[in-house]
Formats: structure tokens, sequence, C-alpha cells
């Protein structure tokens, strides 16, 4: 008998601040109401200088792990496309402040937003292969375009940590997935700039693309169709393009399935518009803020699409398990968001501008307000200086 082998345990953070899309359009001279339901976002994470993707992806995996897990723990896949150093994985850098034991793999995996899947599914056969091991799942990123560019109202940034494990509590992953690459120039971000570098229509137009082809071979792969999933979940740089995802799809499926899967959508998105963009970990905070906010129940099928520009497309699946909700702290989750500060789009900016200078100088941040457990502290002799409360 096969295993079930999938996602245990999920945990996010997110940094305390956020600017409110309605300052940001006033501010920009444009409708609220584009931001708020043309692109779909209410608020958006606003990163300080005190956290990068490592010491999110802490904060996101601290929420998760015991002293029991951590000594299972057989590998570390920090998914990201904004890492801190362009030799040495995030991995290990968490895997050491996580005081994780050293028998353990910790290497960094890159592409776009895709990152994490590749994470998860490099997880997923490790595990089927070794199942007492579990492997550390990492979407971690911080999404930046720039001040008053047309991709700034899909910035925002937070880390997902997922626990892959065999026997899971949250989602068995079903063994076939359908995926697909094309060297595509619609989003990318050499090495010598800290703003990704977008073609914002021409992406949303490859985005979808990429989900017609995937979502097709899937069915003829498995025979499977739209009245077999229970709810869709997408990457969701923004929470429009998921809608948009979903409408696609929709006229496939009898009325009454239409109006249960919009609902499952309207689940899906409710934290990420608070949130914005997470890049890798985008696709599973929706995942996260369906099983929260949904009406799922055990037995049930959820088909996920991953989408990283550049581009690679995965559409892949998996079955809700029951006592699915054992696998995340609602009450702190739902504690993070509400519990966030607002700040003015004048702070905004001046944050945005704040992070570590490139030049590799020493430098010290304030950090005297710093609540969150793991932070960064400022830079000496061109390493980073990561703290612990
Ligand atoms: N009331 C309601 N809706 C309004 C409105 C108003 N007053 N004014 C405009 N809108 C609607 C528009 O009709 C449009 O909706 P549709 O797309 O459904 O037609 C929506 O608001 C956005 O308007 P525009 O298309 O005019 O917006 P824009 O030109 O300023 O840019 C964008 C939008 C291209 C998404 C831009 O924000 C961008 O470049 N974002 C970054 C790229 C991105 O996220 N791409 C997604 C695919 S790539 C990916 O997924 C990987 C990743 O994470 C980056």
């Amino acid at each position: 008998m096969t295993v079930a082998v999938g996602i245990d345990k999920i945990g996010f953070y997110t940094p305390e601040l956020y600017v409110d899309m309605v300052d940001l359009a006033h501010a920009r001279g444009e409708d609220p109401n584009k931001y708020v339901i043309g692109i779909g976002q209410s608020k958006q994470a606003v990163i300080p200088p005190t956290q990068d993707v490592v010491t999110m992806a802490a904060n996101a995996a601290a929420q998760i792990l015991t002293p029991e897990s951590k000594a299972d723990i057989k590998m570390v896949l920090f998914g990201t496309e904004s890492g801190i150093d362009n030799s040495k994985a995030a991995a290990v850098y968490l895997a050491h402040l996580l005081e994780l034991p050293s028998d353990t793999r910790a290497v960094e995996l890159k592409q776009a937003c895709y990152g994490a899947t590749a994470g998860l599914q490099l997880a997923a056969d490790f595990v089927r292969a070794r199942p007492n091991a579990k492997v550390l799942v990492i979407g971690a990123d911080i999404a930046r375009y720039g001040l008053r560019t047309a991709g700034e109202v899909t910035q925002g940034g937070g880390a997902v940590a997922m626990l892959v494990t065999a026997d899971p509590q949250i989602l068995a992953l079903d063994d076939v997935s359908s995926y697909h690459t094309a060297d595509v120039m619609d989003f990318w971000r050499p090495t010598y700039r800290t703003e990704a570098l977008v073609d914002g229509k021409y992406s949303t137009n490859v985005y979808l693309d990429f989900f017609n082809r995937v979502w097709t071979d899937y069915q003829a792969q498995t025979n499977r169709t739209i009245a077999d999933f229970s709810g869709f979940v997408f990457h969701l740089p923004f929470t429009k393009m998921g809608r948009k995802g979903l409408r696609q799809i929709l006229p496939s499926a009898t009325p009454e399935q239409q109006a249960s899967l919009t609902a499952a959508f309207e689940a899906s998105q409710a934290d990420n518009r608070e949130v914005g963009n997470l890049y890798t970990g985008s696709l599973y905070l929706s995942l996260l803020s369906l099983l929260r906010h949904g009406n799922l129940r055990g037995g049930e099928r959820l088909g996920l699409f991953s989408y990283g520009s550049g581009a690679e497309g995965e559409f892949f699946s998996g079955v809700v398990q029951p006592g699915f909700d054992r696998g995340f702290d609602d009450a702190f989750l739902t504690q993070q968001l509400a519990g966030r500060h607002a700040v003015s789009v004048t702070d905004y900016e001046q944050i945005y501008q704040e992070q570590l200078p490139n030049d590799g100088r020493d430098a010290h941040l304030e950090t005297g307000n710093v609540t969150a457990p793991y932070y960064l502290a400022g830079r000496q002799h061109e390493q980073r200086q990561y703290r612990q409360h």
C-alpha cells in the first residue's frame, strides 16, 4: 500500500505593518476602486528593514515546529526569489536559527513564484521514499516593483512554512501533476536590481495561458473533470488574477458547482487580500486562507495552480484530511493579521527605502521596538546579524 504524503502543518508570518490600498490610491491619483475591486487588494504588507526572507521564514517555521518534529527534519527546501546571498542558501541560515539537527540537507530553490512548489513536490517524493522523514518547505519573499510603478499595488511580503510528512494532517498530495516550462520574459530581476522588471499585461496573459495548458493536461492524465474538485487554489500575485483563472474554467461546471467553487475562491483570497503578493508563498497563503475561511470537509479534493514567471506553471491536487484544522493555529493567525497597524503612504515610502544598502557597508538597524521572535539587527563585516528574542 502506498503511504499518503503531503502537508502536515502550515505556518505563516507577515510583519506588523501595512499600508491601506485606499490611502495608496489617493496618493497615486487613482480611483480606490481600481485597487480594491479592479486589482482586488485591500492592504499591503510593509516590510521593515529588520525583516528579510530568512527572519520571516524563521518566524513562520517556529509556529509549526516542536523539539520532536525538528529532530525528524531531514531536508529544508527554501523557495525564494528575493534571497540575501548569491551563493549561500537561505536554508542554511534558517536551519541554524531554528537549531535544526545537522544531519539535514538545506538548499535554496529559485524559479520566481514557483520555488516553493518545486520544494513541495521534491519534498513529497523524498518522503514517499523515506516515510519517517519530515521536510521543511519554505516560500518567503518581499515583492518589490518600485514606488509609483504599475506594479506597486501588487507588492507585499511574508513567509509560509510547511511541514511535509507521511500521513499528513492537512492535505494528502495526489502523486500526479502537470507542469509546463517556456522561456518567457514576462517578469525578471537581474542580479544588479532590487526591484523586479515586469511586462505586466503580458505576464497576466502568460499566467492564464499556462493555467489553461496544465489544467487541460492534468484532466487528460487523470480523467478527472471540474466536477471532481471542491475548490481551486491559485497563485495570487493580486486576488483578481486568481479570479480570472477561475472564470476561465467555471463555464464547464454546473450552476450549483459554479456557486460553491466561487464561494471557495472567496475564502481562498481573503487573507491574500490583506497582505499582498508573497511571490513564492502566495499560493500557500491562499490554501491556508481557504482552510481557515472555507467550508471544507475531509475527503474533498482541491486543485492548486502554481505559476512562476519566466516561466513555469504546475497544476496539482490533493485531498483535504479529516481534522485538517489541527495543522495550523487559526486563532494565532487571525490575531497576527488583526494586530498589525497601518502606516501612512509617506511612512511606507520611507520604510521602502530603508533596506540594507547594497554596497556592503556596516549597518546597525534600530531594533528597540521589534517584537518579532527572529529579526535582523544589521550587517557587520559583510555578514547579516540575525537575532532572536
Ligand atoms: N473600478 C473598478 N475596476 C477598475 C477601475 C475602477 N475605477 N479602474 C480600473 N479597474 C480595473 C481594470 O478594468 C482592470 O481590470 P481587468 O483586468 O479585469 O480588466 C484592473 O482594474 C487593473 O487595471 P489596469 O489593467 O488598467 O491596471 P494597470 O495597467 O495599472 O496594471 C497590472 C495592472 C498589469 C496587474 C500591474 O499591477 C502589474 O504590472 N503588476 C505586476 C505583475 C503581476 O502581478 N502579474 C501577474 C502575473 S505574473 C505572476 O503571477 C508572477 C508574480 O507573482 C509576479
